[in-house]
């Protein structure tokens, strides 16, 4: 089975953007431990990112159509804001979706608080840094 891990706004910058909340790991780092795990796990990645929301609309029903084994993503700013976002995951149910944010966005700012996504997700990972990519990983070909 194929995960779709998609990555939102910004997320191209890692690395170099604000490392002391998002750390030093590049995106590229981040798809290689995830290509790792999934090989372990007998699955394998679609590693996306976009800065555009409608690209990311885009894939998640591309992951429904395609029959994914689920979806991991970041959706960046995005989660906080996109009913667009929060449709499309409705609209591949059951494919299982987990959020995932390298930040505790519940330890941030304020409007970082709400995310779009949770309530339609399986769950949500936020404040581990890279690793909540993989575990997000485990907990899907757990489901599988
Ligand atoms: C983020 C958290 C978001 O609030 C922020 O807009 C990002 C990154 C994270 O991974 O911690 O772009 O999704």
């Amino acid at each position: 089975k194929t995960i779709y891990i998609l990555n939102g706004p910004n997320l191209n910058m890692l690395g170099k953007r604000e490392p002391g909340i998002y750390g030093g790991k590049t995106l590229a780092d981040i798809e290689t431990d995830c290509r790792k795990r999934a090989a372990v796990l007998e699955l394998t990645t679609e590693f996306r990112q976009s800065n555009h929301e409608g690209a990311l609309v885009d894939w998640i029903q591309e992951a429904g159509e395609k029959n994914a084994g689920g979806i991991v993503i970041n959706p960046g700013a995005y989660g906080h804001t996109s009913i667009a976002l929060h449709d499309a995951v409705r609209a591949v149910n059951p494919l299982p979706v987990i959020e995932v944010h390298l930040s505790n966005i519940h330890a941030r700012e304020p409007f970082r608080h709400q995310s779009m996504i949770a309530p339609v997700a399986v769950g949500m990972i936020c404040g581990l840094g890279p690793m909540g990519y993989t575990l997000a990983l485990e907990a899907l070909a757990a489901r599988l």
